[in-house]
């Protein structure tokens, strides 16, 4: 099922979101309908806050894809990013050991058409729960470790645009609060085509 993603700024965004107590199957079942969510908005990650869930749940599938989406680009993963196995589902995740810098051209699905660089760990090792309840550790650099910690933001009430100057972030978000967010862009093929490459190089999560 397809759940409502919700734009900033929405106040259960900014909300610290609870510690799952025991993994059950709604969690499971939750995480399906984030991650189909995540796939039909064209999305690398996803949060629980993002669909008003205030729980410490998120999924992510960083695998780059081909045009039509279907073939996955191996190539451009990291060693480290090839051997975490996609998608994942990770709950009451938790940053032990974070290290180097990166930055990245960041987006969100709760900030539509916005893009920009953030400052992030390089190499994250995180440990979680996946949606058997089973304790994971997932060690990644590359788009991976960067989506993790976006999307872990999430759970603290924390957005990209948190993370720029006061300045920068202070004029997107008055431009949202005054302006909203750009129409969608008409839905014929020429159209989605232009959309998509402009969209290639940034990604949203
Ligand atoms: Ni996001």
């Amino acid at each position: 099922m397809i759940l409502e993603i919700l734009k900033f700024p929405d106040p259960r965004l900014r909300e610290v979101s609870k510690s799952v107590d025991k993994v059950t199957q709604k969690h499971a079942q939750l995480a399906k309908d984030m991650m189909e969510t995540m796939y039909a908005a064209r999305g690398i990650g996803l949060a629980a806050p993002q669909v008003g869930e205030l729980i410490r749940m998120l999924v992510i599938d960083t695998r780059p894809r081909d045009k039509e989406g279907r073939r996955y680009n191996y190539d451009e993963m990291t060693e480290l990013e090839k051997a975490v196995t996609q998608p994942l589902v990770l709950i009451n995740p938790v940053i032990v050991k974070g290290e180097g810098k990166t930055t990245f051209d960041e987006g969100c699905l709760s900030i539509p058409g916005y893009y920009e660089t953030v400052e992030r760990y390089n190499y994250v090792e995180i440990k979680a729960l996946n949606e058997k309840g089973e304790e994971i550790l997932v060690k990644s650099d590359g788009l991976l470790a960067i989506c993790m910690q976006h999307e872990m933001d999430h759970l603290e009430g924390t957005l990209f645009i948190d993370h720029l100057s006061f300045i920068k972030g202070n004029k997107i978000k008055n431009q949202i609060k005054k302006h909203g967010y750009p129409a969608p862009k008409a839905d014929d093929d020429q159209e989605e085509e232009e959309v998509e490459s402009e969209e290639e190089e940034s990604v949203k999560a």
